[in-house]
Formats: C-alpha cells, sequence, structure tokens
C-alpha cells in the first residue's frame, strides 16, 4: 500500500514552495539521504533561520504523559549527539532525571521534511563545558535563567514573574541526547521517502522503510 499525502493535509506551504522539489528521492542512495538530513541538523545550529533550529522535545512525566515544548538546537556533532540550553527548575528537567527516554521532531516546510529522533537525555549543570557555554552565550542574556520565582510557578499576575536575581545564580543547564534511533520522511507527491537510522551501541544499520 502506497500512503498518499496530498497536498490539502499537509502543512501550509506556498505555490513557490510547492515548485520546489524533495532533495531526497527515490533514486537517492541511503547514504547520500542520510546525509542530506544530518547536514541540514548542523546547518540549524549555526543558521538563525533554519527551520530545524527549532525543535520540539518531548519527555516522559511521572504519570507516563508525554509533555512537549519547543527548544532551540544548540549543537550537533553530526551524528548523534544534540544540545539544548534550558533551566534546571524547569519540569522538562525533573521529568528527564526521572526517565531519561526523549523524542526530537523537526520539519523543514520548503524542503518537507521531517526528522524524528528517539534517545536518552543526560542533564549537566556543572563542569567546564557548562561555564564555557554559559560565558559564550547565556551570560550574554541579562534575564536568561535567573527568574527568582522557578519556572512553571503559578503566579496571579504576570508580572510578579519579573525579578531576577545575579547572574552567580543562574540556572543555566545543558540537555544532552544520544540518539538511538532516527527516522526521516521525505513528502514528495506520491513518492514520498522514508527511511530509519539504529545507532545503538551493539547495532547500527540504515534501512528505507515504506511511507
Ligand atoms: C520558539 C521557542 C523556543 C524555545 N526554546 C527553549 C529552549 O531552548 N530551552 C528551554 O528550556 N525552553 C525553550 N522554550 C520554552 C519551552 O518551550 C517551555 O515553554 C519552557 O521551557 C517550559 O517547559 P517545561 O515546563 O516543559 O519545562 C522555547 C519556546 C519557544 C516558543
Amino acid at each position: 500500500m502506497v500512503l498518499i499525502i496530498s497536498d490539502d493535509i499537509s502543512p501550509p506551504i506556498t505555490r513557490n514552495v510547492l515548485s520546489n522539489k524533495a532533495t531526497i528521492t527515490p533514486e537517492s542512495s541511503l547514504n547520500e539521504a542520510w546525509n542530506e538530513v544530518l547536514s541540514e541538523v548542523r546547518k540549524a545550529t549555526s543558521e538563525a533561520q533554519h527551520p530545524f533550529r527549532f525543535v520540539t522535545l518531548a519527555t516522559v512525566d511521572k504519570l507516563n504523559s508525554p509533555q512537549q515544548r519547543m527548544v532551540v538546537l544548540r549543537d550537533f556533532n553530526g551524528q548523534s549527539e544534540f544540545l539544548i540550553y534550558s533551566d534546571s527548575r524547569s519540569h522538562k528537567i525533573g521529568e528527564i532525571l526521572n526517565n531519561h527516554s526523549v523524542s526530537l521532531l523537526f520539519y523543514h516546510p520548503e524542503k518537507r521534511l521531517q526528522l524524528r529522533v528517539t534517545g536518552s537525555a543526560a542533564i549537566i549543570t556543572s563542569g567546564d563545558e557548562l561555564q564555557k557555554l554559559w560565558e559564550k552565550y547565556g551570560s550574554k542574556s541579562p534575564h536568561l535563567y535567573t527568574s527568582v520565582l522557578p519556572p512553571g510557578t503559578e503566579i496571579s499576575n504576570p508580572t510578579e514573574a519579573y525579578h531576577w536575581q545575579s547572574k552567580e545564580k543562574a540556572a543555566f543547564c545543558l540537555i544532552k541526547i544520544e540518539a538511538d534511533k532516527m527516522e526521516f520522511l521525505q513528502l514528495d507527491r506520491i513518492n514520498h521517502t522514508r527511511a530509519v537510522k539504529i545507532i545503538q551501541k551493539d547495532k547500527k544499520a540504515t534501512r528505507w522503510i515504506v511511507p
């Protein structure tokens, strides 16, 4: 069975964009296809306007319910490691400490390319790497990660949130995600292409799969 995703149910895209050809085609090799996908992820870490820069991070809460939110992709090692900055007091950090399983979801509307990542997340709250990144990026913004009230605190008025502590008390932390599985879907009228990449210690494989 061939899944047909018509333009009626695809995310909104302009006529100009629709005429763009998919970068990954049925003629691409698995290697070419994955190189293309991973190079888009790399670009997102340096190009502010890249659509992969904002990514949905899903975690699992204490009641086993999925929780999702947008985050900024800060770094990618080209293979399987993704880096996000956050506030160590935010709910997502507690969820990750309780359950390391996470998922990332990317979508590039012009290329009509979806990337789904599952893996395990670690939280980094101290050390050289954190310190260097804080000095380079975090401390540049005056109110980043320094709210007096922790993120998610219920308040009676928005202005109650606008109190800041000193930068020394910033709750800056890193979320490092090590992927164990990635899957892309390239939409292209009826010639969609989809492939999976397994990146486990004892198993590494790439395969085409039915869209
Ligand atoms: C476009 C966009 C980018 C965001 N980037 C981040 C980010 O990089 N890190 C982060 O912790 N929160 C980021 N947020 C805020 C989160 O989506 C979320 O609202 C907040 O972190 C609280 O989430 P939590 O209660 O699940 O921990 C971003 C929100 C938007 C809309």
